[in-house]
């Protein structure tokens, strides 16, 4: 995978190649298991038609690779407005006269081959959207994301199951440190160096923190199951008042997709019903239930910058760390990454994959819920447009860290921030917590 001292553009043409690839493998492989009709169907208000993921990840590559990088003439302006993510909201799109599967898979194959023309002629030098590849190393990330999208529409589509992967690693033997202390100083957040980096994780920056505890591991689901047992979606205490309005008005009780039955929490997990893992990280919880878990524990979620610190900062060297283990691109020894698996991995798992602190899985498994709002770092630049990022800062996003099973290497890193809505659980999510150092 590509890093800082990937310079030799032959080489790079090679790596997005393969990037291209891998990633059309995986789109292919969420859209291909399942028959026309429930391509176009919307298994919910939440997602699109994954039909119109398929077209939209080829206009969005027609637009920006073909046109804005290649200066070719649209191929079929007319469908333009209809995949622009700004123009139609979600629960719109299943009414749009959308290109049907076929046409759909054709032109995003009509687009790929004329992207690999591109690519074997392009000096992947000399203009901002070039260098070291970045409009590919785009590209590449938001089909990636679509798939993640996808995955997450498939967990909502009601049916028997499609999709199969084998279990991910047990975790290893022996007990680990409940938490783990972060002294206080500072550390460099965010990057400069980082080629495919998107705009709001950069500029590097020098943040100061004081100590602060962090748990080793993300919260459990026997560990939210004491939660609930102990009535904690009954307690307004535990909730801020609009996390309190809005369990009330929804009706929450558990995380999405678990049901009760006699005694024992079972969820649905794309199309399989099964008991609740105890060991495994909590998934499909909202940012209000992870705060209300958090204060019932006497505890509170960590900051973005905790939880960055935590997984970048090399105490020994003073520097920031590509990803918790090192610089090394993520391997399956380091994290539960890129759909391997279509679960999260027991706490305690993946030992190689920890940071220097000893914290585990902050890479892979399930996105962390941090108690940030979704911001511009100091000496925050757009680019390449505002709609990626700066038009979602503000307080109404909170900033979900790491990565799930289902974000793909090339789409994580230790400085990747993801942002939702603190109501939205339908998306991998998860969170471990923290406490200040000074509260004993
Ligand atoms: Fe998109």
């Amino acid at each position: 995978m590509l890093n800082a001292d990937t310079t030799d553009p032959a080489v790079l043409r090679e790596l997005i190649a393969a990037e291209l690839e891998a990633a059309r493998t995986r789109t292919a492989g969420l859209t291909d298991c399942v028959e026309d009709g429930e391509l176009t169907a919307q298994h919910s208000p939440l997602m699109s038609p994954l039909v119109w993921d398929l077209a939209h990840i080829g206009n969005q590559e027609e637009l920006w690779l073909l046109r804005n990088v290649g200066g070719r003439d649209p191929m079929h302006p007319e469908i333009d407005p209809l995949y622009d993510a700004f123009e139609h909201p979600r629960a719109e799109r299943p009414s749009l006269p959308l290109l049907p599967p076929d046409q759909a898979r054709a032109y995003a194959h009509e687009v790929r081959g004329r992207v690999f023309d591109l690519l074997a002629a392009s000096p992947l030098e000399g203009a901002p959207l070039l260098d070291a590849g970045f409009a590919f190393g785009m590209i590449v990330q938001h089909e990636q994301q679509h798939d993640e999208t996808m995955l997450i529409t498939h967990q909502l589509r009601t049916g028997p199951a499609v999709l199969t992967a084998p279990p991910p690693p047990p975790a290893p033997d022996g007990p680990l440190p409940a938490e783990v202390l972060i002294p206080a100083g500072p550390f460099t957040m965010g990057t400069d160096t980082e080629p495919w980096a998107l705009d709001n994780e950069r500029p590097a920056h020098r943040v100061d923190l004081p100590a602060y505890w962090l748990d080793t591991t993300p919260v459990s689901n026997a560990a939210y199951q004491e939660f609930i047992a102990d009535g904690g979606y009954r307690d307004p205490r535990w909730w801020t008042a609009e996390g309190w309005a809005h369990r009330q008005r929804a009706g929450l009780e558990a995380p999405l997709f678990w049901s009760r039955e006699g005694g024992q929490w079972l969820r649905r997990r794309f199309g399989t019903v099964e008991p609740v893992p105890g060991d495994e990280p909590v998934l499909h919880v909202s940012w209000y239930e992870a705060d209300a878990y958090a204060r019932w524990a006497g505890r509170r979620l960590p900051t973005e910058a905790e939880w960055e610190k935590a997984a970048r900062h090399d105490p020994v060297a003073d520097r920031s760390r590509r990803y918790p283990w090192g610089d090394e691109s993520p391997g399956p020894e380091h994290a539960n990454l890129g759909q391997r698996h279509l679960r999260p991995a027991p706490v305690g798992g993946y030992p190689a994959g920890r940071s220097p602190y000893g914290v585990r899985q902050l890479i892979g498994d399930v996105w962390e819920w941090t108690a940030s709002d979704f911001t511009g770092y100091p000496g925050f630049r757009v680019w390449p447009y505002k709609e990626y990022s700066e038009v979602f800062f503000g307080p109404e996003y909170k900033v979900l860290r790491g990565g799930s099973f289902a974000v793909a290497p090339v789409a994580c890193r230790g400085t990747f921030r993801n942002w939702d809505y603190p109501v939205r659980r339908q998306i991998f999510s998860g969170f471990r917590t923290a406490r200040d150092a000074e509260a004993g």
